[in-house]
């Protein structure tokens, strides 16, 4: 009936059940019955003090034990931050005939693509989600590639956290031993960039579905933007437990990706996540993926293994990596095992 109109064209029609392609097994659904427990959640930093040592050691810490946090003071305008989420919130709101010229069928190039759910080919259950994803070629090509809607909100963000990502990369590569990022490294670190638009619409049964399954990001370090509503669930490393990312107003959500646990060694861990779908508002997202470059062979960092310590992963093409991610449903930290 609605094919390609995504979710956001499933709840618009009114539907008072959920269709059961969404249904997800029971093991990957949210337990609604418990409640939160707040106090025991991502650490907050605040930016405006980075260049003290206690700080850039709580980054590196935080990137450790839970391979996520927060970051308030970090100098990207608020007024970027709220133009991202009316574009993103403006973009959904286009009619569905015109979001579909950006659809995998219709799009005429490969660095637009607006879909839904993960890999819907892939998967047993599909997630509860629209999204927009921007590859970053060049600035010409996003102008005249990128919806017009917002093209520009989105380069403005990316633009503006470039300053902010630099620091923190420096911090944590400072964390490993290694005092400079070099050419090689400085690709291998943030040589390319992506941002996905996230949309999760009204659920009609959100404790049967999820709005995005459990994974973790294949960057090496996501930068993430998230409206007041909240969802996002974190898995406590040593609890196993699912830890919710409240939102904070002006902050962004910082985690690490597997590119960046190979190149640690394992030291920084990229933490599965998930998102839950809401009954009752809409909720957008505008995580930023810094990644190595396609081309670009990652593996261990020497800095890391000089003192004699075995290397975990093996080096792999990044390009390879990426596309044994996106070729399965999302599962948990399985693609890194590709690079065992
Ligand atoms: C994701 O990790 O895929 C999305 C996170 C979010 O929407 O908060
Ligand atoms: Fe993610």
């Amino acid at each position: 009936v609605n094919k390609g109109h995504g979710v956001k064209g499933l709840a618009e029609l009114g539907l008072k059940t959920l269709p059961c392609q969404y249904i997800q097994p029971p093991q990957e659904r949210f337990d609604t019955g418990t409640p939160e427990a707040h106090h025991n959640s991502i650490p907050l930093i605040d930016m405006s003090t980075c260049n003290d040592p206690e700080v850039a050691e709580a980054i590196c810490k935080a990137a450790q034990k839970w391979g996520f946090f927060q970051i308030v003071n970090h100098g990207v305008p608020m007024h970027v931050l709220e133009d991202v989420k009316d574009a993103t919130h403006k973009f959904f709101g286009l009619p569905a005939e015109e979001k579909k010229k950006y659809s995998k069928e219709q799009s005429v190039t490969n660095n637009v693509r607006y879909g839904t759910s993960f890999t819907p080919a892939c998967e047993k259950a599909l997630e509860w989600k629209d999204y927009l994803s921007l590859f970053f070629v060049s600035d010409d090509e996003a102008a005249s590639e990128w919806p017009p809607v917002c093209r520009n909100q989105v380069m403005e963000y990316m633009k503006g956290s470039e300053i902010v990502v630099k620091k923190l990369l420096e911090i944590l590569m400072n964390g490993l031993n290694v005092k400079e990022i070099d050419e090689t490294k400085g690709s291998n670190l943030m040589g390319s960039k992506r941002i996905n638009l996230n949309y999760y619409p009204i659920c009609p049964n959100p404790e049967l579905t999820v709005g995005v399954g459990r994974h973790s990001d294949v960057s090496t370090l996501t930068i993430l933007l998230q409206d007041d509503i909240g969802g996002l669930y974190v898995r406590n490393t040593e609890t196993m437990k699912w830890i919710h990312v409240p939102p904070v107003s002006g902050s962004l959500v910082i985690n690490v990706g597997d590119a960046l646990q190979i190149m640690s060694n394992g030291k920084y861990k990229s933490v599965e996540h998930r998102v839950s779908a809401n009954g009752s508002r809409n909720r957008i997202s505008a995580p930023i993926f810094v990644n190595p470059k396609a081309s670009d062979i990652i593996g261990p960092l020497p800095e890391v293994l000089q003192n004699g310590e075995k290397p975990l992963y093996k080096h792999v093409l990044y390009s390879d990596y990426v596309k044994h991610f996106f070729r399965k449903a999302h599962d948990g930290k399985a693609t890194i095992e590709f690079a065992r």
